[in-house]
């Protein structure tokens, strides 16, 4: 199953984050695809806003690999554009977060390779024009696929 959202605009990204957050619990991994400015980041602040972050504190977490912020429940914010083979991970502890007591957002989850988890909602962003974006949202399993079908699209 999946589903393609176009944003028109930056603030509709914001507005798909913050609506795609009322259907996250802890637990739950959302893996962003896609090249650089293609959205991953402004939909990662949606989703924190959703959370009652405040989305001006979320930027890619460039030289940390993660970010943590409170909110209605803690978001650990990946960025793995940095890695260049997976193996770089494998001393990281990325599962004790992802299955920890918070959502989970990994940007560059393509960098992963065989450490993608089993079960996580996927995002394809994709570059459109000026201020146009396509989410391609995917389902990867059970959970997923349960969240996916709270999205209307
Ligand atoms: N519809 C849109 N959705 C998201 N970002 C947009 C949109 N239109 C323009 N932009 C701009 O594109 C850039 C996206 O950057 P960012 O979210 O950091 O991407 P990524 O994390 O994928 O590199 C921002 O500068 C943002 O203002
Ligand atoms: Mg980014």
């Amino acid at each position: 199953m999946h589903k393609k959202i176009l944003s028109k605009h930056y603030k509709e990204t914001i507005a798909l984050g913050t609506r795609l957050a009322k259907y996250l619990k802890p637990g739950d991994i959302v893996c962003l695809f896609g090249e650089l400015g293609s959205g991953k980041t402004s939909l990662t602040k949606g989703i924190a806003a959703g959370l009652n972050i405040s989305s001006n504190k979320v930027s890619s977490p460039t030289f940390t690999l993660m970010n943590i912020y409170e909110g209605k429940c803690p978001l650990y914010h990946f960025d793995f554009y940095r890695i260049e083979r997976p193996g770089e991970l494998e001393t990281f502890g990325l599962e004790e977060f992802l299955y920890d007591n918070g959502i989970s957002v990994i940007e560059w989850a393509d960098k992963l390779g065989d450490f993608l988890p089993k079960d996580f909602l996927g995002i394809k962003a994709k570059h459109v024009s000026d201020h146009e974006r396509i989410f391609t949202l995917s389902a990867k399993d059970k959970r997923s696929r349960e969240i996916l079908k709270e999205i209307k699209d």
